[in-house]
């Protein structure tokens, strides 16, 4: 995948919701952790200026270059396990050696004899007494180890009026937070965007399956009127629908297609609302238009037109009814619609069965275009059985949902039973704007 810095700036346009709340949050939660849980520790320092004897005397370079380099042993000395035994009887501290050299840092400065303690505890009083305790410890025992040196305690730790501690810095972790956060969204965003394998409007071309693109259907803003070629024949939906009748209209007559199904690779892509719309669309063209609900396991064409769903297709099959009997006229002049009927515990065979090319022939006869609302290609096998009653299918893709994959392999099914794939229709688009949206 070749990503432009245009496409860069679009996947992280459409993530930047994402990012931006996650950046919020992980700021926040900072911030939060940061004031009211991390305890606030203080710190204090004591100088020490350690003087070899003989330097009171004239010495050599090497000699005072020996001297400085003592000031490592010196630290070392003073993070002794002796010297914060000692350190811990002179305060009467209640915590072990370890604890107490976690609390402690000694640094040499450089190109001095000057050796520095700091300690950071949460009581600022105990840094001070720790820190000079420290100091003293080492000023009373190192004559004794080393014999020879002369300690003088440069500046003592104090403990300042309103002491302020070292850390937590709030304000500096929520930055931190900030740009570790934000740069991680924007490239999970562009992780998650090359990992992403549906079909995107981005970049789609007709090329891409080897299919003509019929249709473009927004996602509609409103959740209940779902015959919106009908209830809101005004609204842009509407007029998407008209677009795609224009198209489909046009395969129709230049191929000779009396019987159109209409698909999709899996379950809830918008197969049962498209193909209503579109019969409703064909019709208010005066043209006698047939809408068969032949998804005889999840039936929906009735609930769209609210009729009842007691006879249907299921009954013509079993041979149970007539045809006149299950036909249902719709409030839209020149659209019938024939339901499914009951699900059938067989509807596999049922579709099957050779009474269904009979219908077929029947109908054809009576409706210039008859449009088959068909289950899912992928998940069952009804779909590629009811590819022979049409003479093409189009196939419906829901936009950022539907993997191309999917699509390949499903168009792969139906042109294995000979289907005639005529095109595409993308659905669920959501760049339309809902202030665009009218009655
Ligand atoms: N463009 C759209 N905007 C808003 N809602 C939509 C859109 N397309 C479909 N839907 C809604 O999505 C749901 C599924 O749509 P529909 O039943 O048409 O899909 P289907 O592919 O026929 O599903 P099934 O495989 O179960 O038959 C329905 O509630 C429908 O109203
Ligand atoms: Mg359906």
């Amino acid at each position: 995948m070749n990503l432009h810095l245009s496409d860069l700036l679009k996947i992280i346009k459409r993530r930047l919701p994402v990012i931006i709340i996650a950046t919020i949050v992980a700021v926040a939660g900072t911030g939060l952790i940061s004031f009211y849980v991390l305890r606030p520790q203080y710190e204090a320092t004591t100088t020490l200026l350690v003087q070899p004897i003989n330097l009171l005397k004239e010495i050599t370079y090497n000699e005072i270059i020996a001297n400085e380099k003592l000031v490592t042993t010196y630290t070392e000395i003073i993070k002794s396990r002796m010297i914060a035994q000692d350190v811990i009887s002179r305060l009467n501290l209640n915590i072990s050696v370890e604890e107490l050299l976690k609390k402690v840092r000694v640094v040499g400065i450089k190109n001095t004899l000057i050796t520095a303690i700091t300690v950071t505890s949460s009581d600022p009083l105990q840094a001070v007494r720790i820190a000079n305790s420290f100091a003293q410890s080492f000023r009373d025992n190192l004559s004794e180890i080393m014999k020879v040196e002369n300690v003088s305690i440069l500046d003592e730790a104090r403990l300042e009026e309103n002491p302020k501690p070292v850390s937590p810095k709030p304000l500096i972790n929520m930055v931190i937070m900030f740009f570790l956060v934000f740069n991680a969204g924007i490239f999970l965003a562009i992780f998650l965007e090359m990992m992403d394998k549906t079909v995107k409007l981005q970049g789609y071309t007709s090329e891409i399956f080897g299919l003509p693109l019929l249709g473009i259907i927004a996602k509609f803003p409103q959740k209940k009127e779902q015959l919106v070629c009908l209830d809101m024949p005004k609204s842009p939906q509407a007029e998407a629908f008209r677009t795609l009748r224009t198209n489909v209209s046009y395969m129709l007559l230049t191929k000779n297609i009396r019987a159109l199904q209409i698909t999709s690779t899996m379950p809830k892509e918008g197969k049962s609302l498209i193909i209503a719309n579109l019969a409703v669309a064909m019709a208010q063209e005066n043209k006698k238009i047939l809408l068969m609900d032949c998804d005889l396991r999840k039936p929906f064409i009735h609930k769209i037109f609210a009729i009842a769903n007691n006879f249907g297709i299921t009954d013509i099959l079993t041979g149970e009814l007539d045809l006149d009997r299950v036909i249902v006229k719709t409030k839209q002049p020149n659209l019938d619609v024939i339901p499914s009927g009951p699900v059938p515990p067989n509807p596999s065979e049922l579709l099957d069965l050779e009474r269904f090319k009979e219908l077929m022939g029947q109908l054809k006869e009576k409706y210039d275009t008859i449009l088959l609302d068909s289950p899912p290609i992928l998940p069952v096998t009804d779909g590629q059985i009811l590819a022979k009653y049409a003479d093409a299918v189009v196939m419906i893709i829901k936009l950022g949902s539907t993997h191309s994959e999917s699509v390949k392999q499903a168009k792969y099914m139906l042109e294995h039973v000979n289907a005639r794939l005529i095109g595409v229709v993308l659905n669920y688009e959501r760049s339309q704007r809902k202030d665009y949206y009218y009655k």
